[in-house]
């Protein structure tokens, strides 16, 4: 390996430990089709798309030439009081491929800042038709929705929380929906759990009064906090509920849109049409930031018309919303996902990739099993007093070993590029297994 000529300590790594990780750095210097390339030249098995990203695979050369393209014709232009045609291109195919009416499209660079701003479109929306009391947001524990202030707020994840003082005030969570109890070892989506919904009827309504609260957010799948696959019927039951009282239905697809579950958008899959959806990361295959949340045509409609013609309806906005390298990224990834017809590809591959990681069922500490689509989780028994050691220990080694998986607390998260072979997915699954009968010696 040739020396590094450049110093570790300057870049302060997101939700990394800096400390371990620059004692052991894990650096990646190429990628291509289901590979990354390591710094030391050895070939990794992506298990996780990057972060549930890039599901067409990497370095696809359609996508890139697209982008070289868009950099060498305009870099750049203005996102405000100013288009230009990639933009309103892919917004128009956004609109095509989402579900019911959800047919306006806003852009922003990341998740995060489509959970954001989703919630803001949420509480002008109910300003804009004379609601402004209707200000509480509801999200769920477990739930992840992005590191700003707004998706921490609705987040429920508690390490994410606790630094950052008091948050948004006026916002309560929904009991999450993972029990191993009842559900462990299921395959797709667990048959107990639809009443957990009714928390939101039966507690959250009353506590707050069900005309002072904005909207509902949850992740249809959540992913980060561990893989929790939605009891079957929960998301339909929230979706009443929200249609009795008012509230705004909000599905974070962040990491469950472009066919990671199957369908283009879980709602799909569970068939149940939201009010919003945020999207991000296989919007672009992961090649360029870019986030967006596409939203009913009526909520448009309703904040457009309620300003006085020829003035800003919505002051919200990013400098780099819609920017042009990002639309082209999207553009050329929309394509490829339909000719490469990557949802129908996720749909086929999920039976064989739902036996395949059932199949670690009797590996030492393996204490449930859980897939939906291309995703599983597999979670693991903690060491006493010493929660996640054995996850992150299974990921170094599967990592040494030419695999890359995700870890969560004991909780390993897989989600392959959507091109995955099923050779691939053995070889996962088999070098997963390896080290897991390692971990039995531990
Ligand atoms: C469901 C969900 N929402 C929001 C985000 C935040 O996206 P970003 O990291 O692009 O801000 C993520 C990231 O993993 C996510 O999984």
């Amino acid at each position: 390996m040739p020396p590094r000529d450049y110093p570790l300590e300057s870049y302060w790594m997101p939700f990394t430990a800096n400390r371990a990780f620059k004692a052991s750095p894990r650096l990646l210097v190429g990628a291509q089709g289901m590979h990354y390339v390591t710094e030391d030249g050895r070939e990794v098995l992506d298990g996780t798309a990057g972060l549930w990203c890039v599901n067409a695979g990497h370095c696809r050369p359609q996508i890139v030439e697209a982008i070289r393209k868009q950099a060498g014709t305009m870099d750049y232009s203005p996102a405000f009081q100013m288009g230009h045609p990639g933009a309103f291109r892919v917004a128009a195919r956004l609109a095509q491929l989402a579900p019911g009416d959800l047919d306006r499209v806003f852009y922003t660079n990341s998740g995060s800042e489509a959970v954001d701003t989703a919630l803001k479109i949420a509480l002008a929306y109910h300003r804009a038709r004379g609601q402004s009391q209707r200000s509480v947001l509801i999200g769920r524990e477990r739930g992840y929705h992005g590191a700003g202030f707004g998706g921490i707020s609705v987040g429920g994840i508690p390490a994410n929380r606790k630094a950052f003082g008091s948050l948004l005030p006026r916002v309560d969570h929904l009991a999450h929906t993972h029990n191993l109890e009842h559900n462990a070892f299921s395959r797709g989506q667990p048959a107990w759990g639809a009443h957990l919904a009714d928390e939101l009827e039966s507690r959250i309504i009353p506590l707050h009064g069900a005309t002072h609260i904005a909207a509902v957010i949850v992740e249809p799948m959540a992913g980060s906090a561990g893989v929790l696959v939605p009891p079957k019927g929960y998301l339909e039951r929230l979706r009443q509920i929200c249609d009795r009282h008012g509230l705004l239905l909000i599905f974070d697809e962040v990491i469950t849109g472009f066919g990671r579950v199957g369908p283009c958008f879980a709602a799909e899959a569970v068939q149940v049409v939201p009010d919003m959806i945020t999207i991000a990361k296989g919007l672009t295959n992961g090649t360029v930031p870019m986030g967006a949340v596409l939203v009913r045509r009526g909520i448009y409609d309703t904040i457009i018309d309620s300003a006085p013609p020829g003035t800003i309806e919505l002051f919200h906005g990013y400098t780099y919303s819609g920017h042009p390298l990002a639309t082209a990224a999207a553009e050329a990834s929309l394509s490829l996902f339909e000719e490469e017809g990557l949802s129908q590809r996720a749909q086929d591959l999920a039976p064989y990739f739902q036996e395949a990681v059932h199949s670690l069922r009797e590996m030492p500490h393996v204490i449930d099993i859980r897939n939906m689509g291309m995703v599983a989780g597999i979670e693991l028994e903690p060491k006493p007093g010493r929660p996640a050691e054995r996850a992150f220990k299974t990921y170094l080694k599967c990592f040494e070993k030419g695999l890359l998986i995700r870890t969560t607390g004991d909780i390993i998260a897989l989600s392959p590029p959507l091109i995955i072979s099923k050779p691939q997915i053995d070889e996962l699954v088999g070098t997963l297994a390896s080290v897991l009968r390692e971990t039995d010696r531990d």
